[in-house]
Formats: structure tokens, C-alpha cells, sequence
């Protein structure tokens, strides 16, 4: 589990889930009992569509649930047709997630990574950055070299004045929406590789960012993940959109993290 200061962090991406405003709403007030139950020992954050923030923004504020989006533009303004900025979601939200593989594989290179987490940091939210290996470099044997690689491509514009509110997770993109989760050993090695880069490029504040997993993460097995000596917590897609599971999720999580355990 995380040595203090790290709470754990569950964080639920809805992806392009659900179809209506008025399910979002419900989805989101699913999980207000068990994060307000478990708040002083855990994060929850929330991420819904873009056209969803503003019903879920109504739905969350004043609770313990945090909400963010799941990618930005790194320009603030301009003829940037169909982008969303960091900046405007500074308003709305608190988080952001960026690189996610889901849109790595529509195009997004490094670089563009590296700018959106910068431009995040900048317009003031905390944002997830997601790095991952495909399932025939993870066979090959290539996973620290490809995921040390978007890490250091991520980091190198950050500023580390802004690092505590920067969270990466490691997500192995064959084990997004497969059911066929990571080796929680396994996963925790690449997580500690994770943790090695941030120290290299930040030196003492790097002990701030929070390295989540994420794949087929799910009520059966968060534990595993949630108890590595260096894993802070999870990114979870399909599960967070069953909120009576992603809820005994966040309770789970609450009692690996509870110094009363
Ligand atoms: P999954 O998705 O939990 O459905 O595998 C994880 C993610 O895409 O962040």
C-alpha cells in the first residue's frame, strides 16, 4: 500500500458510457454513500463523457466523489474545431485523463501525451497519464523498454513544482476490457519501473505521484493490486459502470488502506 502522504485513488472511466444524462446522473449518485463512507482514507474521481460533466458536476458537488474528463487539447483557445481545452475544464472539473490507449490507437503520439498533461497541470487540474505496452510487445518482452519510454516522453515537459497533482497509471492495453487482468506481480514490477523513472526525473517530489493499474480491474480482484507495496490505487473502466460493484470497490480499497486493519 502506499507509505503516507499517498491516499489511494479509485478512478472510474466511463469511457463513451452511458447513452443518457439522466443514467450519468444515476451512475455518479451510486457511488456517493461509499466515498463519502470511506473519504478519509481514499479518493474517488469520476469520468464521464464530456456532454455528461456539467449533469454530473450537479449530481457530485458537495460530495466526496471527484469528476474528470477523459482527455483535453493542449491549446487554451482558438480554431481547434471538435477540442475540448484543459482550460475550460478547469471550470468543471478537477481531473483529467490523458494518453489513454483508447486514443493512442486513434493516433496520439507521445508528444501529444506530454502536451495535454502539461497543459493540464497549467490550467490547474490533476491529471492521469496512461502508459501501456500491446499485447506482442508485453509477449516479446518489451514491456520496460516500451513503457519506460512514454514515461520519460510524458514527464519531460512537466514542470515538478506541479507533480503532486500528477498521477500515471499503468494500464497493459491487452488487459483493457479483455477480462484478462495483469499478473498483480508482474504489474507491480513495471509499476516500481514507473516509480523509477519519476524519481529519476523529479529526484525527492516524485515520492508524491500516485502509480495506479488499470485492466479488468474489477470487485474480485482490486485487492491484489491495492495491497503491492507500490501500487496506489486503480483505474477501473467496466466496473465503474456497475456502481454497487464499483462502490464494494472503493470499500475494498478503504480497507487495505485503513491503518485500523
Ligand atoms: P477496463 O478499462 O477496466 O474495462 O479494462 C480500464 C481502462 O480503460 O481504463
Amino acid at each position: 500500500m502506499p507509505q503516507a502522504p499517498r491516499r489511494p485513488l479509485l478512478a472510474g472511466n466511463w469511457k463513451m458510457n452511458p447513452l443518457s444524462a439522466a443514467e450519468a446522473v444515476e451512475l455518479a449518485r451510486g457511488v456517493i454513500p461509499a466515498a463519502r463512507q470511506h473519504a478519509s482514507v481514499l479518493d474517488v474521481a469520476l469520468f464521464p463523457p464530456f456532454p455528461w460533466l456539467r449533469p454530473v458536476w450537479d449530481a457530485l458537488h458537495d460530495t466526496d466523489v471527484e469528476l474528470g474528463a477523459q482527455d483535453c487539447f493542449w491549446e487554451r483557445a482558438g480554431a481547434f474545431t471538435g477540442e475540448v481545452s484543459a482550460a475550460m475544464l478547469a471550470g468543471w472539473c478537477g481531473w483529467v485523463i490523458v494518453g489513454h490507449s483508447e486514443r493512442r490507437a486513434l493516433g496520439e503520439t507521445d508528444a501529444d501525451v506530454a502536451r495535454k498533461a502539461a497543459a493540464a497541470l497549467e490550467a490547474g487540474l490533476s491529471v492521469i497519464v496512461c502508459v501501456g505496452e500491446h499485447e506482442a510487445q508485453f509477449v516479446a518482452g518489451q514491456t520496460a523498454q516500451v513503457v519506460g519510454d512514454q514515461v520519460s516522453a510524458a514527464l519531460q515537459p512537466l514542470p515538478a513544482s506541479s507533480i503532486d497533482r500528477l498521477v500515471m497509471a499503468y494500464e497493459p492495453i491487452w488487459a483493457i476490457g479483455t477480462g484478462r487482468n495483469a499478473d498483480p506481480s508482474l504489474a507491480g514490477g513495471t509499476m516500481r519501473l514507473v516509480r523509477q523513472r519519476l524519481e529519476q526525473a523529479f529526484g525527492a517530489p516524485a515520492a508524491s505521484v500516485r502509480v495506479l493499474y488499470g485492466g479488468s480491474v474489477n470487485a474480485a480482484n482490486v485487492a491484489s493490486y491495492v495491497e503491492l507495496a507500490g501500487c496506489d490505487g486503480c483505474l477501473v473502466g467496466g466496473a465503474s459502470l456497475r456502481p454497487e460493484e464499483f462502490s464494494k470497490m472503493i470499500s475494498m480499497v478503504a480497507a487495505v488502506a485503513s491503518p485500523a486493519r
